[in-house]
């Protein structure tokens, strides 16, 4: 439907089963392009637990599901956090393949949910160390590549209802979505002129690793169900149901490919119209 033949794209935060960067990553391998996949890949303290990331291990069988539907990807370990990571994936991508045309800012920290009174530094400095400075350090390196190309480019930052509305227990990550919309708007002037388009695509819920975590707790403190939550959750929802993967991966396809080459500097809800009610 969108023709990316051609296009390399780099995901961040894409190793994870069921999660949007993985999700991303296949629907753009299915409308032609080559992807690298990558994500944070190993433990990192109580903050990068386990349980809350995607590992190399996972990366590679999602990279493997792909190569064996046919389509050409790659898994790169990146801690958004670093710089020099986020240099290294974009030098490795260009050796490998050439070029970049599409960098998706899809890594996120959403499952260090706590009352703002008991939130320390270090769990706001986690949240924001990867969902505005890894956002950050991905938008820059990957413009800088597009402007040396030539060509033009899309860079497409994840972000959330959580970048217009406020939601308790999730002050860092309100903030941090907050302002990468500011982040995009900021990057869609600077890069317009070399044909670069910069867009926020915020979904809704989607049931996902970190909103599997995210509904257990909400579940937890209003004293019901996760059926039940997401029952009242749908309920909010002119389009009747919470997010799919699917419904964000098209969103992203549209947005990296030509159709969409007059769009830039935009905060797209993704979300069944929910915003509406909030
Ligand atoms: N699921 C939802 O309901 C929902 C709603 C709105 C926005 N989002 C956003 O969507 C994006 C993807 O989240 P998801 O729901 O697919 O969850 P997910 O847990 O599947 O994906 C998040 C990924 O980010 C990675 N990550 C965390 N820290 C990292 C780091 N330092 N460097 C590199 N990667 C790192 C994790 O390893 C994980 O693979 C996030 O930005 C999230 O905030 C999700």
């Amino acid at each position: 439907m969108y023709d990316l033949k051609g296009k390399v794209a780099i995901i961040t935060g894409a190793g994870r089963h069921h999660g949007l960067g993985e999700g991303i990553a296949k629907r753009l391998v299915a409308e032609g392009a080559r992807v690298v996949l990558t994500d944070i890949g190993t433990p990192k303290g109580e903050r990068f637990a386990k349980e809350h990331i995607g590992t190399s291990a996972e990366m590679n069988e999602i990279v493997a599901e792909i190569r064996a539907a046919g389509g050409v990807a790659v898994a790169l370990t990146c801690d958004v956090r670093s710089e020099s990571d986020v240099q290294v994936v974009i030098d490795r991508t260009v050796k490998e393949f050439g070029r970049l045309d599409v960098f998706v800012n899809n890594a996120g920290v959403g499952y260090i949910m706590k009352p703002m009174l008991e939130l320390s530094q270090e769990d706001w400095d986690a949240v924001l160390e990867v969902n505005l400075r890894g956002v950050f350090f991905g938008t820059k390196h990957a413009a800088r590549q597009m402007i040396h190309q030539g060509s033009g480019g899309r860079i497409i930052n994840i972000t959330s209802q959580a970048a217009r509305h406020a939601f308790p227990d999730l002050a860092a990550y309100v903030s941090s979505k907050h302002a990468v919309v500011g982040l995009t708007r900021t990057a869609a002037l600077e890069f317009g002129r070399h044909g670069i388009t910069v867009n926020a695509v915020g979904p809704n819920h989607v049931t996902t690793g970190l909103g599997a975590r995210q509904n257990e707790y909400r579940a937890k403190t209003q004293g019901i169900s996760v059926e039940q939550l997401l029952a009242n959750r749908a309920a909010t929802i002119p389009l009747g149901r919470v997010g799919k993967v699917s419904d964000i991966s098209a969103m992203c396809a549209f947005l990296a490919s030509d159709q969409a080459q007059y769009i830039t500097g935009q905060a797209f809800d993704v979300s069944g119209g929910q915003e509406m009610h909030n």
